[in-house]
């Protein structure tokens, strides 16, 4: 069975983009067959491993927009054997503009992953915002992981993702729809992040994961560099805290 998890908090800034990328390295270096989906405008996913999506033949958006685009035309290879990808553009900024009349413009990205075959994992990297963009991705998954960083707003932008959760679920008839992990992220060793991190796992309990995604400067170092943490420096901290999740999220 596959599985399909999105990456979502509505702040920005707080490691969906990184976790997303990083962990679906991972998972393919452990033999899984990973698709990767960019659903933000800002296209990151593709520009953190050397893509340039300005320039790619088709990005999520062509996806979206037309429903007679054979899938495989839009998936792109990576440099990890069984990681591929579907990029996005500034294209995507202009969603609403094309489909936002249509009757199912909200399940444009489930009807898309509903047609795709032979992968065991569909990552899905969200915008820091809400809105057609956000409620496509939640109807299109069935887990969700949100990404906290910790700091002190954190805690605000995650109980306006649950609520948004909550709303998709009741107002989609989306039942199925559940948060299985709670991520820590951008730790630094400091009083703040210490009192964020307590009030979330004793909030959040099993669900916040046991890894905490502390600050390794090498993490952006290896974006730079357009490639992924394995790739730059597989013995740093920043690889292995990603292979840790890598391992909870796989046991999940
Ligand atoms: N563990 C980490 N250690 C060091 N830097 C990190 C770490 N995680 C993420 N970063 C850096 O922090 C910045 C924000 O991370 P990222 O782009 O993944 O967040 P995001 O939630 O996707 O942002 P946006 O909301 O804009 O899409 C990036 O520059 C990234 O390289
Ligand atoms: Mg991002």
């Amino acid at each position: 069975m596959v599985r399909r998890i999105a990456f979502i908090n509505e702040k920005g800034g707080t490691g969906k983009t990184t976790l997303t990328l990083n962990l679906g390295d991972y998972l393919a270096r452990q033999g899984k067959k990973v698709l990767l989906v960019d659903m933000d405008p800002q296209g990151h996913i593709g520009k953190s491993i050397g893509i340039d999506v300005q320039s790619a033949r088709y990005s999520i958006f062509d996806v979206l927009i037309s429903n007679r685009l054979p899938p495989e035309e839009a998936i792109l290879p990576t440099k990890t054997d069984n990681l591929k990808m579907v990029i996005s553009n500034k294209l995507l900024s202009d969603l609403t503009i094309n489909i936002g009349r249509d009757q199912d413009r909200h399940t444009k990205l489930k009807q898309f992953i509903d047609r795709l075959t032979g992968f065991d994992y569909i990552l899905i990297d969200s915008p820091p915002s809400l809105g057609l963009l956000t409620v496509n991705i939640l109807l299109g998954v069935e887990e969700v992981m949100i990404p906290v960083s910790m700091t002190y707003l954190a805690l605000d932008g995650c109980a306006e993702m649950l609520s948004s959760i909550k709303l998709v679920r009741k107002n989609f008839d989306h039942e199925n729809i559940r948060i299985s992990k709670i991520i820590p992220t951008l730790y630094r060793d400091n009083p703040v992040a210490k009192a964020v991190l307590q009030r979330i796992q004793s909030h959040f309990g099993d669900k916040c994961s046991k890894t905490i995604l502390t600050f390794d400067e090498k993490i952006d170092q290896a974006q730079s560099f357009g490639q992924t943490i394995f790739e730059f420096a597989p013995d740093s901290e920043g690889a292995k805290m990603f292979a840790n999740l890598g391992k909870e999220v796989m046991t999940l």
